[in-house]
């Protein structure tokens, strides 16, 4: 599986059940890479995409504990194992894991590549990623030149892991 991320200087990702920074490329970057493909996202994660509404161009899964939670343009699953089955079949370099926290943590295990837009900034956070730099089991493979959005200075890179 691959996963995206956007994160700080820190590996802080999100505050208060809301993104860190919204950087229209950073967005534009991943619909292009999603495209075709799976994504996987926490029910909390789907509220804060644009109008709480499933990605489009690609097959949405949403994690959610409630039995009664359905949302239109997306399948549901209400545990990790439900959710692997719903999976069984498709080729793991079309999964995307798209957070929240909770979610990338259950299945980073999981991936071998990841795709980390680091913002040179520190925020205020609660919610936070695997610092992937001080990480044995992941390298830094690819590094964009310096990208800017108004005073925000940052970077595309591709991790992939090297050891489980
Ligand atoms: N920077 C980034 O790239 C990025 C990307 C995504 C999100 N974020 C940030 O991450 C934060 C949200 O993360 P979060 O951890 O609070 O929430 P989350 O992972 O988006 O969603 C958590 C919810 O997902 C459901 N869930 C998770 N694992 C499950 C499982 N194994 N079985 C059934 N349901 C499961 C539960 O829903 P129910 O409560 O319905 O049971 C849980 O409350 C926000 O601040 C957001 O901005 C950042």
């Amino acid at each position: 599986m691959n996963v995206i991320v956007t994160v700080d200087e820190n590996w802080a990702i999100g505050n208060r059940d809301r993104q860190l920074v919204r950087i229209p490329a950073d967005w534009r970057a991943l619909q292009e890479q999603t495209a075709g493909g799976v994504v996987i996202m926490g029910r909390k994660t789907l509220a804060l995409m644009p109008q709480g509404q499933p990605l489009l161009r690609c097959r949405n899964m949403i994690l959610s504990g409630s039995p009664a939670y359905a949302v239109r343009g997306a399948e549901t699953a209400d545990s990790l194992s439900a959710l692997l089955k719903k999976l069984d079949g498709v080729s793991s370099e079309e999964i995307y894991v798209c957070g929240g926290e909770s979610v990338y943590k259950q299945l980073l295990p999981y991936c071998d590549t990841a795709y980390v837009t680091m913002v040179e900034k520190s925020y205020e956070a609660d919610r936070y990623f695997e610092n992937l730099d001080r990480s044995e089991a992941w390298n830094m493979t690819e590094e964009s030149d310096e990208q800017t959005c108004f005073d925000i200075t940052y970077y595309f890179r591709k991790y992939k892991r090297i050891r489980r």
